[in-house]
């Protein structure tokens, strides 16, 4: 098989592929990333795929390439490049998926089965088949079959899915992707067969639910900031309420990532062209509230600090998650770079991403020692939930920095033991301020 595309969710499934012992070619136009990876090291930083690829190299099961030929035609080619978005519209740009499937349409058979697992707006399978077979000239047996993978647990989510979702307009596309799916399938995995917009769907609408769901609760939190309730608990409250559930109600800087904030308006904007836009029109709320609460952190910081000008702050995470170096829309990374423009100097620390910020934003002071990265701070940020920084221990972080002040953005710290240790302690949507 080959995969196209080798970001998170190509060089995942092509890694997830070999696990299950299929013969993959991945292929991406970026030859960097392709002699990289061709040589055992991934680009990125996500928990156990670089042990995945030196797996799968030594044995011959994957290789990587930066151009479309084929010594014979790939039984089964999935399409994992990336769907970005568009300026400030905020609808999806599909040209690689196009510009992929048209390449694609020259170098693939009649049985070959072709299936999109990018992130799309919902209309873009039948667009692309039909492209792709004008191309081509014959039909081509195209699937879609979105993956639901997070970043941080990316290979184990490839490889034990809640659910493996399938919409084809063929018997043989969906006979061949059970084929592919055999060893998760005959471990119970749910299959759920649907047509092909409703794949395409399933997608973007399972984002859109999570994303609101956060700012559900971001919405309670700054209810709670105005009337002495705690959002955490609450959050605990009514989620041992099994239809509300108790995941993914934490409160705090908010979501960010390559996913979330741009599949909401990537949804927005299709349902617009479709003329149903009001249906979704609530996403624009979820984005607001979501935006909202980075600009409450900036606003804490000058109510604790007054003037920001030369305030010396330490923001602890860069990336939008912990487990990842992916700093896409990442409030930590947006809430840095907004005090150090009031004019604070801001100081970033990070396990892991501080590679990946490289040259880029130098406004920011880069310490790769959390203990230096603390000396002599007036104000610390807790901006992503890395389990170092839910390990200090407050006491002695306290003797390093200027003030004893935190504001814990995420709701990950042991507030009693930072308060007993002389903190002043933030926390969002809490009333535990001292
Ligand atoms: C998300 C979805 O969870 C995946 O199912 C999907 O496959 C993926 O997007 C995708 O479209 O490719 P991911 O972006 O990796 O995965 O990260 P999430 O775990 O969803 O977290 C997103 C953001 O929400 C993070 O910034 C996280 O800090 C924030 N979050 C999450 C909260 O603020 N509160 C919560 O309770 C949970």
């Amino acid at each position: 098989m080959c995969v196209i595309g080798l970001g998170y969710l190509g060089a995942t499934h092509a890694l997830a592929m070999a696990k299950l012992g299929h013969h993959v070619v991945g292929i991406d136009l970026d030859s960097t990333k392709v002699e990289s990876m061709n040589a055992g090291k991934m680009s990125f930083h996500e928990p156990g795929l670089e042990v995945a690829l030196r797996e799968a190299l030594s044995k011959e099961l994957v290789r990587f390439q930066a151009s479309f030929e084929m010594t014979e035609p790939a039984e089964v080619v999935f399409i994992c490049v990336g769907t970005p978005q568009t300026g400030s519209g905020g609808s999806a740009d599909t040209s690689y998926v196009f510009a992929a499937g048209e390449t694609l349409s020259k170098a693939v058979s009649r049985e070959t089965v072709v299936v999109g697992k990018s992130t799309v707006p919902v209309g873009t399978a039948a667009a692309l088949r039909k492209r792709m077979s004008e191309v081509a000239g014959f039909p081509i047996h195209l699937a879609w079959n979105p993956e639901f993978l997070r970043e941080g647990t990316a290979l184990e989510d490839s490889l034990n899915p809640d659910r493996i979702v399938i919409g084809s307009w063929d018997d043989h596309s969906s006979q061949k992707l059970k084929e592919v799916y055999k060893p998760i399938l005959d471990k119970g995995t749910p299959l759920i067969e649907v047509n092909v917009p409703t794949a395409e769907l399933v997608k973007v609408a399972a984002n859109a639910f999570l994303a609101t769901k956060v700012s559900f609760i971001n919405a309670m939190a700054e209810i709670a900031e105005v009337s002495g309730a705690d959002a955490v608990e609450l959050a605990d409250a009514i989620g041992y309420d099994e239809r509300i559930g108790n995941k993914f109600l934490r409160n705090g800087i908010g979501f960010g990532g390559g996913c979330l904030p741009k599949d909401i308006r990537g949804f927005v904007a299709r349902a617009e062209e479709l003329g149903a836009g009001e249906a979704v029109s609530f996403l624009k709320d979820v984005d607001a509230i979501n935006q909202r609460r980075r600009a409450r952190v900036l606003a804490l910081a000058e109510q604790e600090l007054g003037e920001l000008q030369n305030k010396k702050v330490l923001m602890m995470g860069l990336s939008f998650k912990p487990d990842s170096d992916d700093m896409r829309d990442s409030p930590a990374l947006e809430i840095a770079l907004r005090l150090a423009q009031a004019g604070a100097k801001v100081t970033v620390h990070d396990p892991v991403s501080l590679a990946a910020l490289g040259n880029k934003h130098p406004e920011l002071i880069r310490e790769q020692d959390l203990s230096a990265a603390a000396k002599d701070q007036d104000l610390v940020i807790l901006g992503t939930e890395w389990s170092e920084y839910k390990a200090i221990e407050p006491t002695a972080f306290g003797d390093l920095v200027a003030n004893k002040l935190i504001i814990d953005g995420r709701n990950v710290l042991d507030v009693a033991s930072w308060r007993a240790a002389d903190w002043r302690f933030i926390a969002l949507g809490r009333n535990v301020h001292n």
